[in-house]
């Protein structure tokens, strides 16, 4: 378990970088980091290292303290972003490296540097030097250096991103899968809300250097707590529908509907008019060609047929929404009416809904999975 309490780093010329961090990750669980460029989420990783020295707040290893520890005391293991290999090394001692530091004799500390290259299956690559190599070889062999001291801990920070797409994909299932078989407590460092979603058991959303949700990637998608969560999470992102809150009915442009039963506002709005985002995924919403008590009319705009769903998008009011359904026999129904003089369709929303706060950006919706 590496548990985090009060983590504060500011930088000499006064940026702070993280405000004050908690964080408790479970043994042999997967966290992923996540948020925009400059958030904190490197600054974060060095401090639990021990790269860099925390302003305040201390870091737990299960129960031993290591805020203090230097980092070749902490038992774990780093990939970086531009991996770090050393260039005038083979890979075999490229991947002893960390072995050798330990004062490791080298017959031993090559025999472990071949295991843990078959694991990753670059064994045939063991006398090659780093630049003899592709990126996601050389990827492969920062992986295997830092595994193959058996650490307790995986720190990895942007391990994939100068991967190309597909790469991306092979190595990220394959990273997962050495966490697993491994029981490694691990720690991703990304931008990229798909990777952390794919890779992670849990997902620590930051901003600012402030954690601005921490939970399951089921609860950020479904039940983002704030409006920079829900922009940030899912891709095509969810829909954001300007209204008005009022006695449990929402209502908008040429709308007005009940609260749905899911969707219970914890804090109900005294009297007074709360402007609120409604938010919506767009598999989440039941199209109908006729007008209902509870609809949303919709000015169609974009007819697109995906393959394996059908794509719908346009204007509600002032907002801009998307609707993808599995069912894509529709398709010139709806391009007839595009085309109409009556280009508009209506919006149903049973599921899904959140409410968020425009103002301070709060889900009002008040439902928690976890
Ligand atoms: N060594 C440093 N000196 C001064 N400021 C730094 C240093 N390292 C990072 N920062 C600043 O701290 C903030 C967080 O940086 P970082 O943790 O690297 O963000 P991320 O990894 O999320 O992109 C940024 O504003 C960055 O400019
Ligand atoms: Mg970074």
């Amino acid at each position: 378990m590496i548990r985090i309490e009060g983590l504060r780093k500011e930088f000499d010329q006064g940026t702070v970088a993280l405000e004050k961090l908690d964080l408790v990750i479970k043994t042999s669980t997967f966290l992923a980091l996540l948020g925009p460029s400059g958030c904190g989420k490197t600054t974060t990783l060095n401090c639990i290292a021990g790269l860099l020295e925390p302003t305040a707040g201390r870091i737990w290893f299960d129960d031993q303290d290591v805020t203090a520890l230097p980092p070749r005391e902490r038992n774990l293991g780093m990939v970086f972003q531009s991996y770090a290999l050393y260039p005038h090394m083979k890979v075999i001692d490229n991947i002893a490296f960390p072995l050798k530091q330990k004062g490791m004799k080298k017959p031993e500390r090559h025999q472990k540097a071949r295991e843990t290259a078959k694991r990753l299956q670059i064994e045939h690559l063991l006398d090659r030097r780093p630049a003899q190599l592709s990126g996601g070889q050389q990827q492969r062999v920062a992986m295997a250096r830092a595994l193959a001291k058996e650490p307790r801990i995986l720190l990895l920070d942007e391990p994939m991103s100068n991967l190309d797409a597909r790469l991306k994909i092979e190595i990220r299932d394959e990273i997962k899968r050495l966490q697993q078989d491994l029981g490694l407590t691990a720690i991703i460092v990304t931008h990229d809300q798909e990777e952390a979603m794919a890779i992670a058991d849990k997902i620590a959303i930051l901003d600012n250097g402030c954690i601005q949700q921490f939970d399951t990637p089921e609860v950020l998608y479904h039940y983002p707590a704030n409006l920079f969560v829900a922009h940030f999470m899912g891709n095509p992102p969810m829909n954001f529908i300007d209204a008005v809150l009022k006695d449990n009915q929402i209502s908008g442009d040429d709308f007005s509907f009940p609260v749905p039963k899911g969707a219970m506002v914890t804090q109900p709005p005294e009297s007074a008019d709360r402007k609120i985002k409604i938010g919506v995924r767009s598999h989440q919403i039941q199209v109908k060609i006729q007008h209902g008590p509870h609809t949303v009319k919709m000015e169609l705009q974009i007819v697109e047929n995906l393959g394996k769903e059908l794509l719908l998008a346009g204007m509600v009011g002032k907002s801009f929404v998307r609707v993808t359904m599995p069912d894509t026999s529709a398709a010139d129904m709806y391009r007839g009416i595009r085309r109409s003089g009556e280009p508009y369709v209506y919006l149903e929303f049973n599921e899904g809904l959140n409410l968020f706060d425009t103002e301070k950006g709060v889900n009002l919706s008040g439902r928690n999975l976890s």
